[in-house]
């Protein structure tokens, strides 16, 4: 793995980032840092500006002023295919798969940045190791599948890039509690992998399961930040995100 000179430097960095759609803006001086190998939550309520958080980073929505920068080097500038070359992979909010392609294409279509096709092979083997249950539905259209199961075909296709870091909207919403167990035991066996993780979560007693650090956003702005293990004690993020008292 290549790392640049400033390897404790923070993976993705987002400063002072301000985003507008039209005249409406969304994000007030967002500064948030990913850093290496770590899992970062960004929790939130609804509207609040988590979508294009993940849009800002994936090239999707540019900010109107502030920066991206990833392994040290900016990311403004550059297209989404030019982004995920550079080491990101996304998992977007309610998965987005190809419903009438076959579960192997929805895979598969991870890899298209790349072009060593026996490795590609061999990966497709690593995720039906990583994804058991995949094994056996490789033919079935995607469209056909549980949440939980289209939930892990879009973790295995974003994999399938060699992603240094995977950004993912909201990865247990909708899914039955066996499968968001599933699931945030998946994210942290690919983080122990070496994958940095910046994921977007409205639950936040989940997510702080996971985290190493986290941001609350709020109306566009970033109003608590810390290690996981803090906010979880904290009492601004007990009453406003785990439910005061009902989620201890
Ligand atoms: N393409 C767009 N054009 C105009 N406004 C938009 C667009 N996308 C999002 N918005 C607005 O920007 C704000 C932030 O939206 P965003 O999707 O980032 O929030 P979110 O925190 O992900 O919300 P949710 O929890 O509902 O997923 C919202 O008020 C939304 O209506
Ligand atoms: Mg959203």
């Amino acid at each position: 793995m290549t790392t640049n000179a400033f390897s404790s430097a923070p993976l993705l960095t987002l400063s002072g980032v301000n985003t507008f759609y039209g005249q409406a803006q969304v994000h007030f001086d967002l500064s948030i840092n990913v850093a290496r190998s770590h899992i970062v939550c960004l929790l939130g309520g609804n509207a609040s500006g988590k979508s294009t958080t993940m849009k800002i980073i994936l090239g999707l929505v540019k900010p109107r002023s502030g920066d991206v920068s990833f392994d040290g080097a900016s990311l403004l500038g550059l297209t989404t295919p030019q982004i995920i070359r550079r080491g990101i992979a996304s998992v977007p909010e309610a998965r987005r798969l190809f419903a009438d392609m076959s579960v192997r294409e929805n895979i598969l279509m991870g890899a298209f940045v790349r072009n060593d096709r026996d490795a590609v092979a061999q990966d497709l083997e690593r995720m039906l190791a990583l994804f058991p249950k995949l094994g056996q539905r490789l033919s079935q259209r995607a469209g056909s599948l549980s949440g939980g199961e289209q939930q892990m075909v879009a973790m295995a296709r974003a994999l399938m890039s060699r992603p240094r870091m995977i950004v993912m909207d909201e990865p247990t919403m909708g899914l039955s509690p066996l499968y968001v167990d599933r699931v945030l035991e998946l994210i942290r066996t690919i983080n122990q992998e070496g994958v940095s993780v910046f994921m977007v979560e409205q639950n936040a007693s989940l997510a702080l399961e996971i985290a190493h650090e986290a941001y609350v956003l709020q109306t566009g702005k970033i109003v608590l930040s810390g290690s996981a293990r803090a906010l979880k004690d904290d009492p601004r993020v007990r009453d406003a995100y785990l439910g005061g008292a009902e989620a201890a």
